[in-house]
């Protein structure tokens, strides 16, 4: 598969069978956002909450390709009100196959909410996913989250190999909670995510990769725009 980060926590999977998935997808008004860049036809949109910084080109994309969108309950029914035909709601602990994958809710320490007009629309839960991929790989994104310990659930569950992580601080983790996190999910790779967007995310890969020296967890620090194979 190809990962392509958009910057902050928006990323473009374009899977082995030709299924094109976008997480978070925030393009529009995001300063780390490749310049210029275009995104494929997309199959699958999964948000982790409702914060615009996550869900901002969700609608526009949805619209654009038809695309089918999976997130909490709350959120689907305010896409749905947004004119967003297809979503596939779901919550946390809950499986369902979304093309050729299979996308597990997991629990995240944030909040969620829409920002509606001047508005502001409870958006359920904060959530992060973890992708069963047709190779039997999983991988892990946490969308907003503080650190918590049932991450060793995750590992248990579901193994994954790869996560991509908040490590900004302020709103989320820094890189001190990441690379614990990191830990717990027993992962052998993490994608940094959520810094350097705005100021005062200060968090940055090179404090994780320090923090987890000798532990035999790589930090892939990718450059908006740029496909990364895995
Ligand atoms: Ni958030
Ligand atoms: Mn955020």
């Amino acid at each position: 598969m190809n990962i392509t980060w958009l910057g902050h926590s928006s990323f473009l999977l374009q899977l082995a069978s030709g299924q094109t998935m976008l997480l978070d997808p925030w393009l529009e008004g995001n300063p780390s956002a490749p310049k210029g860049f275009h995104v494929p036809a997309v199959d699958t949109i999964l948000i982790s909450h409702g914060h615009g910084d996550h869900i901002g080109d969700a609608i526009t994309f949805a619209k654009r390709d038809g695309a089918t969108v999976v997130c909490n309950y709350e959120i689907s029914l305010w896409l749905q009100s947004k004119g967003v035909d297809k979503v596939s709601p779901m919550n946390k602990g809950g499986s369902q196959q979304a093309g050729s994958v299979t996308v597990t809710m997991t629990h995240a320490f944030h909040s969620s909410s829409m920002l509606d007009g001047d508005k502001v629309v409870y958006g359920g839960e904060p959530a992060g996913y973890v992708i069963r991929l047709a190779d039997k790989r999983s991988i892990y994104f946490a969308g907003d989250t503080a650190l918590f310990g049932d991450m060793s659930l995750i590992a248990r569950l579901y193994n994954p190999s790869l996560a991509f992580l908040p490590i900004g601080d302020l709103y989320t983790m820094g890189p001190r909670e990441a690379a614990v996190a990191a830990e717990l999910l027993g992962v052998s790779q993490v994608i940094p995510m959520h810094y350097g967007t705005f100021p005062p995310l200060t968090g940055t890969p090179d404090a994780l990769r320090e923090l987890l020296e000798g532990k035999g967890i790589g930090v892939l620090e990718l450059e908006p725009g740029k496909a990364m194979s895995y």
